[in-house]
């Protein structure tokens, strides 16, 4: 089995490249944020919030958080309710955010995300995977890119799917939730001492996914 951990701050291409990459490597790729947005929502949707710890603890117990894979990706699914869709929003992104900082919702999803990395070769993303979640992953990559470029790629991905984009606002946005994950008490947002540092201003995405394969070819032993 190999795992190949991919961390970075918002915006940095992560999913995008990664996706691609264990597309090309049949790997299952695994996107832990959309994990985080999932209990985020639900969360915001019991009316929670990240200030009533003891309380998103309670209703962590009646909660399912699983994941569907098929040729067109991962599905993920609260308490059998499949919500890919939903969780894309801004208000999403600062609810996962907000509750992936307690200690119970990141303890919650640890064992799931653990146990895919048993069963599959995987590329999994988020912020703790190198660090927390996957210690002995044999690739570590730290994705970055400058909050400028992180902000105008976000926009234009927007405005293709005709949505309107104001690049000031994504840009602070971009910052603030920057913020909030690398300074939290639990497993915040930094690269593993023994991660290799891709920073993607200015490459394609397509040196990207070269670079990642590559990676993992070279110290994952794959010689797919
Ligand atoms: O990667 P994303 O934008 O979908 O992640 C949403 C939020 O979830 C992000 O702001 C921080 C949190 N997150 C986390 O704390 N740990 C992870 N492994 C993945 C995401």
């Amino acid at each position: 089995m190999t795992a190949v951990a991919i961390d970075g701050p918002a915006g940095a291409g992560k999913s995008t490249a990664a996706r691609a990459a264990a597309k090309r490597l049949g790997f299952l790729y695994v996107d832990t944020g959309a994990m985080y947005r999932a209990v985020g929502c639900h969360m915001r949707a019991l009316g929670l919030t990240a200030a009533e710890e003891q309380r998103v603890e309670e209703a962590l117990k009646g909660l399912e958080v699983s994941l569907r894979f098929s040729e067109e990706g991962q599905r993920v699914l609260v308490n059998g309710e499949d919500v890919t869709g939903s969780i894309r929003t801004p208000e999403a992104s600062r609810a996962a955010s907000d509750f992936s900082a307690l200690p119970c919702v990141r303890r919650f999803l640890f064992d799931l995300q653990q146990d895919l990395a048993r069963r599959s070769s995987v590329i999994m993303d988020g912020r703790d995977i190198g660090t927390v979640v996957l210690p002995w992953a044999q690739v570590k990559i730290f994705l970055t890119a400058s909050p400028e470029e992180r902000a105008r790629r976000r926009c234009e991905e927007m405005r293709a799917k005709g949505e309107q984009a104001d690049y000031g606002e994504i840009l602070a946005e971009m910052i603030k939730r920057d913020y909030q994950d690398s300074h939290r008490a639990v497993a915040p947002l930094r690269p593993a001492p023994d991660a290799v540092l891709l920073d993607t201003t200015g490459l394609s995405l397509d040196e990207v996914i070269d670079r990642i394969v590559g990676l993992t070819k070279q110290k994952g032993g794959v010689t797919a």
